[in-house]
């Protein structure tokens, strides 16, 4: 039976061209050569090889993260140096599993990544946001040692921001019986209540056979719901596929507010004996865009408050865990998000299942448009892996490619890569996404040739900052075309700061982009990257204005906001010593800005009062300062020490603000209902001096830890700048740490995280049930969290020579005679 185990731990890294040391060529440096067999030299993918002084690492890895700051490196790519790196990882394969098939599978690596097994030369992936297998069971040893060397080149970009370096994703052992389902080999989607199936199945045997193929579908609640067997005829060294069509009573429609899954399980026979089995989870909906009304699911008309996320995060740059993908899309869930938009690039599959469960609907998305066999295979080799998610919804073809969307070439490129969707998913529609000259290209989209089935509208504002009304003119041309924000707002904040930006006492340097950027007006950067969203990119619009174009107007299906989460690079509008955006409803570590909370009072039904800024203004006494409520209440009535300053009414997907001269104390939003009731209350009050570290723990396996300044009676204090320094004891190491300061320049992997208005972060991989993480600041009570891991186990994972942490040193002898 198939057997599926991690190959993340016990891999050894070294961020250098080995090969240019000393060796001419790759040949040279990986085929053992016997001439240095004798001299005690090895080719890099050799068990004898010498990696002892190279770094021990585990993945998800990305390299980057360990490189400096720099004002040489590119500022839009989060002035990060970047880098060629090479894996070399050790491992056992039992002699019992000789005559198996067994392939691993690459979630991703960034990128034009080269793998080596035992010597033997096995495959070349350019992208770095694709995943793939590879079958290494003809050059393996069986019963022995082996090792797997892998080169990859991070130096050339794929995006305009940061991407990271190094085998950052997942990376899987697949062990299963010659004749068994390959990579990606199961398509199951439905068409009108039946449940159709699609199942590949190999024989790599080197005689024809005949299989039975079992599909059954299990519920939630693990009951087989209904079975089909078929036989299928396979010829030697082949692939056949079955085709199979179930109906099952009464489904459960997956929905975002009730993710319902089913499992389909296959399973392969011969002669009667199970030799393979597969469980793959889908959904059970049907998705349809309409011109006029925008978007409906199962049948039923579903706005679709989505937002855009890059893969980056604090502490682990692109190397995201698992648990902190989940972690991240909690926090968007919680603000009231349904939908994903993966800008711009295939995400990892391991995002994709949470989605599926959490109930997120997802634009899954190729990097790059075109119709070389390299991007078409991009894309065919996307849709087939992650065409059984129940959360994905459409396909996007691409995203502001200036060459591709307003030419005739462009649009003879867009022609293949919609029918290559139409011919592997005839259940989900493709989309491009436009730049904001949008309205005037819509004839290219829309001809004889070809028709776009969704057309994706970046932004509303035309290429000169104009708001003229383009959605709704888009829709008096094309009344029946769906149309969606396929990414909107375009404003930016800075999280804590309500005030300029400064750097070393004086104002940011705005970047080239901001200065000479098309309709560069000083308009666009008022307030510059305060937390009041005041600052936009030429093409960008306020919040409010973002969300009440979609509410209003039922013909546009979706919004997807410019973006959840912070990321490096993208600094706009400054320049260096900025490494990270501004454009996220959340920082970099995922702590929420204002503006998430706007989102969460309109995308949600609870009240909701957030009210800002703080109330620690110290030498602006007398000084008016900007108050503003996110609220779903009726009206906010402010009090100041006891005294109403003023009571508003709040509209509809608006906000409450007002002026308030300072004076330290208590400053009261009371939040009232239609009915005049009061429903809520916050306060923001004067605090004192930092005096104490509070953290608290949240997700699981990796733990993501917030440390909070406290001051002495257990209040919060936002302008805390405090440095603190982490340290684990038990079975967890501290993957790294960050503050969501945009212009930090801390190293992400070490251990000492200075708070940016009060607040800093640890991210701890467990790699056992308990661990106790501390913090301490100089002048500060330090705290402690204790961390249990409950459902921590370790996965089961391929056996090799560098198990965790320590190094077994290895004799350093001939190919094969450490066993
Ligand atoms: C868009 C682009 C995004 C990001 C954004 C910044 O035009 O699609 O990737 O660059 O601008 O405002």
């Amino acid at each position: 039976m198939r057997e599926i185990l991690s190959m993340n731990p016990g891999w050894r890294f070294i961020q250098q061209d080995v090969k240019k040391q000393g060796f001419q060529s790759i040949h040279e440096t990986l085929y053992a050569n016997p001439a240095w067999m004798k001299s005690g030299n090895h080719g890099l993918s050799e068990v004898g090889y010498n990696d002892l002084d190279w770094q021990p690492v585990d993945l998800p890895h990305d390299f980057l993260q360990e490189n400096p700051f720099t004002p040489d490196a590119e500022v839009g790519h989060g002035s990060i140096q970047k880098g060629i790196g090479w894996y070399r990882k050790t491992f056992v394969v039992p002699a019992s599993d000789e005559g198996r098939r067994i392939r691993l599978e690459f979630d991703g690596i960034f990128r034009d990544s080269e793998v080596w097994i035992n010597g033997h030369f096995l495959h070349r992936h350019l992208s770095g946001y694709t995943s793939f297998p590879i079958d290494a069971s003809d050059v393996l040893n069986y019963g022995k040692h082996n090792v797997i060397a892998v080169r990859c080149d991070a130096n050339l970009p794929e995006l305009w921001s940061y991407e990271g370096g190094g085998i950052y994703r997942d990376v899987r052992l697949v062990k299963t019986h010659p004749v068994h389902v390959p990579y990606s080999g199961i398509f199951v989607h439905t068409e009108n209540n039946m449940v159709k199936i699609e199942t590949a199945v190999r024989n790599d045997l080197d005689t024809d056979l005949n299989i039975s193929l079992q599909s059954t579908i299990i519920n939630a609640e693990d009951h087989a719901e209904i079975v089909n067997e078929t036989d299928l005829k396979i010829e030697a060294e082949n692939t056949a596929t079955g085709f199979q069509t179930l109906e099952l009573s009464n489904p459960r429609n997956w929905h975002p507010d009730d993710p319902y899954l089913y499992t389909l399980v296959t399973s392969i026979r011969i002669e009667g004996e199970i030799v393979d089995e597969v469980r793959t989870p889908f959904g059970i909906k049907d998705v349809r865009f309409d011109g006029k009304k925008g978007f409906f699911l199962n049948g039923k008309p579903l706005k679709i408050r989505g937002i855009c996320n890059h893969q980056d995060h604090a502490g682990v740059g692109t190397a995201i865990p698992d648990a902190l993908q989940e972690w991240r899309m909690i926090q968007m869930k919680n603000m009231g998000v349904n939908a994903l938009r993966c800008a711009h690039n295939p995400p990892t599959p391991a995002l994709l299942d949470i989605c599926d469960r959490l109930g997120i609907m997802v634009m899954d998305e190729t990097r790059l448009t075109g119709s070389s066999p390299e991007l078409l295979q991009q894309l065919e080799d996307l849709i087939k892996r992650d065409r059984n998610h129940a959360s994905i919804i459409m396909w996007s073809l691409g995203n502001e490619e200036m060459k591709v969307q307003s030419t005739n070439v462009g649009i003879k490129q867009l022609k293949k890569m919609q029918h290559l969707v139409h011919r592997l998913d005839p259940t989900r529609p493709a989309v491009y996404s436009m730049n904001c000259n949008w309205l005037s290209i819509a004839r290219f989209h829309d001809s004889e040739n070809f028709h776009l089935d969704v057309f994706g509208a970046n932004y509303t504002l035309t290429p000169d900052g104009v708001d003229d009304g383009q959605y709704d003119k888009f829709h008096e041309r094309y009344p029946d075309w769906p149309i969606i924000g396929s990414e909107t707002g375009g404003s930016f904040a800075t999280r804590g700061l309500y005030d300029t930006e400064y750097y070393n006492g004086k104002p940011m340097e705005l970047n080239d982009f901001g200065h000479g950027g098309i309709c560069w007006e000083n308009e666009h950067l008022k307030g510059m990257a305060s937390a009041y969203n005041n600052g936009l990119t030429p093409w960008g619009s306020t919040i409010d204005q973002t969300w009440k174009a979609c509410a209003d107007r039922d013909f546009l299906a979706a919004t997807f906001l410019w973006t959840g989460f912070d990321y490096r690079g993208e600094t706009y509008p400054f320049d260096w010593p900025a490494t990270v955006t501004r454009f996220g409803l959340m920082d970099l570590c995922g702590f929420p800005k204002d503006a998430y909370f706007y989102y969460k009072a309109w995308w949600n039904t609870e009240p909701l009062l957030h009210l800002f800024p703080h109330w620690n203004w110290a030498g602006k006494e007398g000084l008016p300062i900007k108050v503003r409520a996110y609220t779903n209440c009726a009206e906010v009535e402010l009090v100041l020490n006891g005294k109403t300053l003023t009571r508003q009414p709040v509209e509809t997907n608006g906000y409450f603000e007002t002026m308030a001269d300072y004076q330290p104390g208590r400053l009261e939003a009371i939040g009232y209902d239609t009915d005049g009731k009061e429903i809520l209350r916050t306060v923001n009050e004067t605090v004192g001096d930092p005096a104490a570290i509070r953290l608290t723990a949240e997700a699981d396996g990796t733990f993501v830890v917030k440390a909070e300044i406290m001051d002495a009676e257990g209040r919060f204090v936002p302008t805390a700048s405090n440095k603190i320094r982490y340290t684990i004891e038990g079975d967890a190491g501290i993957l790294g740490t960050g503050n969501g300061n945009p212009t930090s320049h801390e190293p992400p992997k070490g251990t000492e995280s200075s708070a940016f208005f009060g607040l800093s972060q640890a991210i701890v991989q467990m790699t056992g049930e308990k661990a106790v993480l501390r913090a301490e600041a100089d002048g500060l009570e330090s705290a402690e969290v204790e961390l249990r891991s409950s459902h921590w186990k370790k996965p089961p994972h391929v056996p090799g020579i560098l198990e965790k942490v320590e190094p077994i040193e290895i004799a350093w002898n001939p190919v094969d005679g450490i066993l």
